[in-house]
């Protein structure tokens, strides 16, 4: 455990966490997608609260700067905040470290991802393999909440490995008296990985079992299933993963529909989306000006444009951009008159 933390890494003052409700949406943490200027698109649209990536917490203590990179984040931008540092790790020693490391460079929030049922992360008992071992995740957790502070470190979890096993056995209790922020139920089994439908029954069966603030994660696609979702009465707090990932602008959906917005307003055009990766573009321009973010914005972009008429063309150039104004022009094309001509935007 030598090895110095990158001084590149400064992580921001931390905002206070607001309570876990139904008028703050977070944004879930997503691996290859929740860097900075992925959050901060998302803030922009009302996301009350955004999580990193997953990172090992192996990785932060060897000091890779590959994992560092994952929860980067700069005191230029405070406005990052809050936001929560998922963590995977198995090893209570390593994940300690890698929280404690965190602290030092102004983290304030951190998240167990106990949920990944990535097989290279399973197989040494991190991620979803800690469901099978409830005793050593209460260990990690504890440890976790000495160093960050009670109501700072919140958990992920899944219903169980191969069912409901884990929400609906004792292993809740274990998760109680720790001082846990939240708890975030993804009401699917590991072994079903994002197939089929998540269970949202599961969230009521782990809310009778435990009294931390419940943050419910799985097939939120649209902010009409995000409220459906929270009308059912059982998760105190939604995040949304892959809604945002087509439709950042899934937030203000959300606050605009609880502010009693009318039909229409809850689900995305594509005037909206088309927006919503304009503004990506110039956030990962400002934020994170690199070749191997223009290489990644290739992948991201076409989620934004499913169903836009001419998209597969542009899909298509897309993979050969090499600048940002190559990308910025080939959005261009797709100006939402052009596209309401076709029959997009209205
Ligand atoms: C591309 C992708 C990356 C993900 N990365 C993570 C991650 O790093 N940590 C985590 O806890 N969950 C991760 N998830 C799971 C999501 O946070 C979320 O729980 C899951 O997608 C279910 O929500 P949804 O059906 O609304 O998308 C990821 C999901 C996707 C699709």
């Amino acid at each position: 455990m030598a090895q110095s933390t990158p001084v590149s890494t400064i992580l921001v003052p931390e905002e206070a966490l607001p309570p876990v409700a139904p008028d703050r949406p977070w944004l879930a943490p997503l691996a290859g997608f929740s860097d900075l200027p992925f959050r901060m698109l998302c803030r922009g649209y009302g996301a009350a609260v955004a999580c990193t990536e997953m990172v090992s917490a192996k990785g932060l203590v060897y000091g890779g700067e590959g994992s560092w990179d994952l929860v980067r984040s700069t005191p230029r931008v405070p406005e990052d905040s809050p936001l929560v540092a998922q963590i995977f790790g198995a090893e209570v020693s390593f994940v300690r470290e890698a929280v404690r490391r965190l602290l030092d460079l102004g983290a304030r929030y951190f998240d167990l991802n106990a949920g990944c049922p990535v097989k290279k992360v399973v197989k040494t008992g991190a991620g979803a393999g800690l469901l099978e071992d409830s005793g050593r995740l209460a260990e990690i957790l504890q440890a976790m909440v000495h160093l960050a502070g009670e109501g700072r470190v919140g958990v992920k979890i899944r219903s169980g490995w191969s069912g409901a096993e884990f929400v609906s056995g004792p292993a809740p209790a274990r998760l109680e008296g720790i001082g846990l922020g939240w708890v975030t139920l993804h009401p699917r089994s590991a072994a079903q990985g994002l197939s089929g439908k998540a269970n949202w029954s599961h969230l009521r069966v782990l809310r009778e079992r435990i009294g931390v603030p419940l943050l419910a994660s799985g097939d939120m696609y649209t902010a009409a299933d995000g409220l459906a979702c929270l009308d059912q009465g059982a998760a105190d707090g939604i995040m949304y993963a892959r809604g945002a990932l087509s439709n950042p602008a899934v937030f203000r959906a959300h606050l605009r529909t609880l502010q009693g917005g009318g039909p229409g307003e809850n689900e995305a055009d594509q005037s909206e989306r088309l927006e919503a990766a304009r503004r990506h573009v110039s956030l990962c321009r400002h934020y994170a000006d690199s070749r191997k973010n223009l290489l990644k914005m290739r992948t991201i972009l076409p989620k934004y444009l499913k169903g836009f008429p001419g998209a597969s063309a542009v899909r298509s150039r897309l993979v050969r951009v090499c600048s940002w104004d190559e990308v910025e022009a080939l959005l261009g094309e797709l100006a939402p008159d052009k596209a309401g001509q076709s029959g997009g935007a209205p």
